[in-house]
């Protein structure tokens, strides 16, 4: 019982010092993200086509849709890793966050947890090294292990704790819940709740989805389609229980 009680109690601590840290998003342009009729094909197969959506300075928006509806591929020519046709405008003073879904395997596998935070984090938060590792259930020993012996959802957690750091205005986030457990899921979504920047989720996870977004854009036959409103509004107007739905609609 003791035992139980004493977990308990620091695992609140830690969660509270972490919604104290991350650094404030240095302000950007009125409109981070322009697109103007952009086009993405490979040979013959059009991924989608005349996509144009802007995204607002603040604006917390998803990327929902099927499997190969092109979301990725888009945060892809966003990050000029991809061409395309038509116009993509980032704008004035954006500094992208980045999280892809294969980020937790760019982590350098020789050096340690804690050295890892170390070499990321700059100016005050640096004092604060030790919470966070402990708000992101590193603490103690674990904070010693090299990179290279971590599970995936280790790995996951780690390079979102190193991507939290950076102060970036735009945090571009690609299916960055895949390798999470529930607990995980549930600190890095108040992270974000309390992260005062745009913001693009890709995920396919309503739960974590909820509460995080006031626009949905929704990949689907080619276009993108954007609907005001939080992903229940989104929901309730598709008349779906959750985004693994789409995968069962029918293609028209
Ligand atoms: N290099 C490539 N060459 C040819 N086709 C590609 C290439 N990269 C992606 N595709 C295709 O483009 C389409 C869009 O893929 P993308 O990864 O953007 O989908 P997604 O919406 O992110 O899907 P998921 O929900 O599964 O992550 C898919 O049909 C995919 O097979
Ligand atoms: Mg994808």
């Amino acid at each position: 019982m003791l035992e139980k009680l004493e977990l308990v109690e620091i695992d609140e601590e830690d969660t509270s010092a972490l919604r104290l840290k991350f650094p404030p998003s240095p302000r950007s342009g009125s409109y981070p993200l322009i697109l103007g009729g952009l086009s993405k094909s490979y040979g013959e197969h059009t991924v989608f086509s005349d996509v144009s959506l802007s995204i607002e300075r603040g604006e917390r928006v998803a990327f929902v849709g099927k499997n190969g509806e092109g979301k990725s591929t888009l945060v892809r020519a966003i990050m000029g890793e991809k061409g395309y046709e038509g116009t993509l405008t980032v704008g004035h003073n954006i500094m992208i966050g980045y999280f892809a879904q294969n980020q937790a395997s760019l982590l350098d596998e020789e050096i340690t947890v804690f050295q890892t935070i170390d070499d990321a984090a700059k100016g005050d938060i640096r004092a604060k090294i030790r919470d966070i590792l402990g708000a992101f259930m590193f603490g103690g020993d674990i904070s010693s292990n090299k990179v290279k012996v971590l599970s995936g959802g280790e790995r996951t957690r780690l390079a979102m704790i190193k991507l939290l750091l950076e102060p970036v205005n735009l945090l571009i986030l690609d299916e960055p819940t895949n390798h999470l457990d529930l607990k995980t899921k549930d600190i890095l979504k108040s992270a974000l709740q309390d992260y005062d920047g745009t913001m693009i989720l890709v995920s396919h996870d309503r739960d974590f989805l909820d509460g995080l977004v006031n626009k949905v854009f929704e990949f689907g036959n080619k276009r993108v389609k954007e609907h005001l409103g939080d992903i229940h509004s989104f929901l309730q107007k598709k008349k779906m229980e959750n985004l693994r739905e789409l995968e069962r609609t029918i293609k028209l």
